[in-house]
């Protein structure tokens, strides 16, 4: 498309330069019974799944529909978000902390009205684009991240395997029939953006190989301190290299320090270390971050490896729809993954669950790793022994 300007002029770039206006204050888009009864609501009920009643003190209601998103998507599908806001929701609309979309009114048959409208919509594949659910005892939409559409340091994708997931879990999505909430997050590397320390189930992309020192450009392309300094194992040292006979700095890594991390081909673009065959994921379960009952958790690995296969990853949603099923079998009402497992004993959760115990899944970073070791004679034989 031919060059439009939108009035920026760059001869002089901060003429007319507008800069720390922030965002705008989120009661401009209040719906208006949302604004009369802010701050004295009485109660609320969960009506079904993904419909929720709130009743203020001055008696108004406010139903509140939450519908899946995919949370990557098309200005196109925002319009007919927005469309519908406008049909039934006097324009406006919301979205959740895990990127579901809520749409709001006030009376029954407009609510009636909305639910149906939502659930006639599909797009051409066949998948619904307003499935209604993710309240109450469910499992609700996937936290995710970049993966392969957009971040440099993936080992896995994100948006790829959340739809394979969410496809197997959709039962669990449009269902309130879970002991607890079942969270699931996904990040495609270590950096873990977003909630996978801290979810029921996390999914995290791991390498399986060292990084690849590119000699020839390193020094010219990377701060060598921060590279060394990003390693949490000191696997890397400064090198003087000679490349067609003449000496160029770089960095050593000493492989069998190295545990694949990534952080210094975050800092320094001269380390790759995405491999095809290499990359995978690993499954971490029983986090939380409510203080509902125990404290909050981190998520522990059960799963050290299992490989991507796009564009299904049918290892992964086998696993992680084993889990969830064992799980509400097992776990009494209100109790989280991690606190069913902690409450059975780690041993136990891996022989209901049938997952291989690994050396990989011990504790070998630091001080620390010493306290994730058994330190007492309390222990339940299981099948696991028998072998
Ligand atoms: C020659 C001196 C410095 C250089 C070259 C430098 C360079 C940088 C760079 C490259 C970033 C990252 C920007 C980004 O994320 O895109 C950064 C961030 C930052 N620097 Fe510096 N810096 C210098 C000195 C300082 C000093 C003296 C201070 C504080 C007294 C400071 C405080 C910060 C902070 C707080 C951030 C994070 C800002 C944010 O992301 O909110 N820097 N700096
Ligand atoms: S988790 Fe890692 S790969 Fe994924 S978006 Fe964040 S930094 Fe990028
Ligand atoms: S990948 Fe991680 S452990 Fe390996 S050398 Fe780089 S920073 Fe160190």
């Amino acid at each position: 498309m031919a060059f439009i300007s939108s009035g920026y002029n760059p001869d002089k770039p901060m003429e007319n330069r507008i800069t720390d206006i922030g965002p705008r204050n989120f009661e401009e888009f209040y719906p208006p019974v949302i604004k009369k009864n802010k701050g004295a609501w009485d109660y609320h009920e969960i009506v079904k799944p993904g419909v929720l009643k709130h009743v203020g003190l001055s008696g108004d209601v406010v139903y509140t529909v939450r519908v899946g998103g995919a949370r990557l998507m098309s200005v196109t599908h925002i319009r007919e978000i927005c469309e519908i806001a406008e049909k039934h929701c006097g324009g406006h609309l919301r979205f959740t902390t895990r990127n579901n979309i809520e749409f709001m009114v006030e009376t029954e048959a407009a609510l009636d009205a909305l639910t149906a409208d939502l659930a006639s919509r599909k797009f051409a594949g066949g998948s619904f684009k307003f499935p209604i659910g993710g309240t109450g005892a469910c499992v609700s939409n996937i936290v995710h991240t970049q993966g392969y559409v957009h971040c440099h340091t993936p080992a896995t994708d994100a948006s790829g395997p959340v739809k394979a997931v969410m496809d197997d879990m959709f039962e669990y999505f449009q269902s309130m029939t879970l002991p607890a909430m079942v969270r699931i997050s996904l990040a495609c590397c270590l950096n873990m953006c977003g909630a996978v320390h801290c979810s029921d189930i996390g999914i995290v992309g791991i390498h399986r190989k060292p990084p690849i020192v590119e000699h020839d450009r390193l020094d010219n392309i990377c701060e060598v301190p921060l590279a060394i300094s990003a390693c949490p194992t000191g696997a890397i040292k400064p090198a003087k290299v000679e490349i067609d006979g003449k000496k160029v700095n770089s960095v050593a890594v000493n492989a069998s320090r190295c545990m694949y991390c990534g952080n210094c081909y975050t800092m320094c673009p001269a380390m790759p270390l995405a491999s095809g065959e290499g990359d995978g994921i690993v499954l971490m379960v029983g986090g939380k971050v409510s203080n509902r009952i125990s404290m909050p958790k981190f998520s522990k690995v059960v799963v050290a490896f299992i490989p991507n296969e796009p564009p299904r990853w049918p290892t992964l949603t086998k696993m992680v729809k084993q889990i969830v099923e064992v799980y509400a079998k097992e776990a009494r009402k209100y109790e989280r993954l991690g606190e069913w497992a902690e409450r059975i004993g780690w041993e136990k959760f891996f022989e209901l669950c049938d997952l291989e115990f690994t050396h990989h899944c011990i504790d070998d970073f630091r001080d620390p790793a010493y306290y994730t070791w058994r330190q007492s004679t309390q222990f339940k034989f299981t099948k696991h022994i028998e072998a």
